[in-house]
């Protein structure tokens, strides 16, 4: 499937496949202003930390894809406005502000030229955030392949596929590649509550390729764990910390807990623009919260009463110590920790 993208730019206007309405419908969202691209990720119409940079860095191009070619001064003001707008969005992927201060350095860095070629420049930079993101998931999936043994029954969590990156994926990309080599991969996946990523992403895109996937409730985890059906862990990650801690979305914490009982190993995916070397541990990372209405409805119907007091944090984090590897496009870091990751990231 892997046609399908969760973000691109086509014609001067940033196209997002709307994640709300899958699986049940494919609505692909023409997008021709930043404030548009800034719903889509607040609302998680795309989603998945490297999409969320990448849909950011594009949303930072329409800002001012159809400005003012003289007004120097306006359209400096209209990026430097954007890409502090796209900040606020979601404050926990380290993806969507690294790819911003990736257009605001090209911006400073290209001032003194015509604004039709600053313009040009931050359009290539948003196009090679997405491609680099493809390019290194496809490392991510040779590195991660060559981890598992030729048959492996996989647990993974929420959606780190094709969906939520360039392509390919990170925690799915090495699903796909491991398939590619000639692997037996089965795949659990559970269904993330409170906003069913799994159950509603990450069943469709591998079904779409005819990956053997089965659906679990998240408080199945530890029952296929204890029966044995389990042979690794491997999930995404909004935020790396320095120590190798990782956020990632609400439940990974908890698989982690319930991976080191049932001495499975628990393997985290993601790319070097997840890692963050200026947060010294998880405790440092911000956790979004949500709305209370994510937790209290399922869709459009309430499933609790409409005033009950709820706890909405989107991610959690996961302590090194419980993880067995982080695999990166550079490589694999066995047992993460702050030494270890230092010495890798220089
Ligand atoms: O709230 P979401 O759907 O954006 O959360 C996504 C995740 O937690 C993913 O696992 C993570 O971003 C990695 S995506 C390659």
């Amino acid at each position: 499937m892997e046609e399908l993208h969760a973000v691109q730019w086509h014609d001067g206007k940033v196209r997002i496949l709307d994640q709300t309405k899958l699986p049940e419908e494919l609505v692909l969202l023409e997008i021709s202003d930043y404030y548009a691209v800034v719903d889509a990720i607040k609302s998680l119409a795309v989603r998945g930390a490297p999409a969320i940079g990448i849909a950011a860095a594009f949303g930072v191009v329409l800002s001012v894809w159809n400005a003012d070619e003289v007004d120097r001064a306006a359209f400096i003001e209209s990026v430097n406005k954007a890409i502090e707008e796209l900040k606020s969005t979601r404050p926990t992927a380290k993806n969507l502000f690294g790819a911003l201060e990736r257009m605001r350095k090209v911006l400073s860095q290209n001032l003194s030229r015509p604004l039709r070629e600053i313009k040009s420049a931050l359009l290539r930079t948003a196009q090679s955030i997405l491609n680099e993101d493809l390019e290194n998931c496809k490392k991510i999936g040779e590195m991660g392949a060559a981890l598992l043994p030729v048959r492996a029954n996989i647990l993974t969590h929420c959606n780190a596929g094709l969906l939520a990156t360039g392509g390919h994926g990170t925690a799915l990309g090495i699903v796909r590649t491991a398939i590619e080599k000639g692997k037996k991969i089965k795949v659990y996946v559970d269904e993330t509550r409170p906003l069913l990523q799994g159950a509603r992403l990450t069943t469709f895109e591998l079904l779409e390729d005819g990956i053997d996937v089965t659906l679990i409730t998240d408080s199945m985890a530890a029952f296929v764990m204890q029966k044995g059906l389990i042979n690794v862990v491997i999930v995404g990650a909004d935020r790396i910390a320095r120590n190798g801690d990782v956020a990632n979305k609400i439940g990974t914490y908890g698989l982690a807990v319930l991976a080191k009982e049932h001495k499975i190993p628990f393997v985290v995916a993601a790319p070097l623009s997840t890692f963050d070397p200026d947060i010294a541990s998880g405790d440092h990372i911000i956790i979004e919260e949500r709305h209370p209405d994510e937790v209290r409805k399922i869709g459009d119907r309430f499933i609790a009463p409409e005033d009950v007091e709820v706890l909405n944090p989107a991610f959690d984090v996961t302590p090194h110590h419980l993880i067995s590897a982080i695999v990166s496009e550079r490589g694999v870091i066995k047992f993460p920790n702050e030494n270890a990751l230092t010495e890798w990231l220089k």
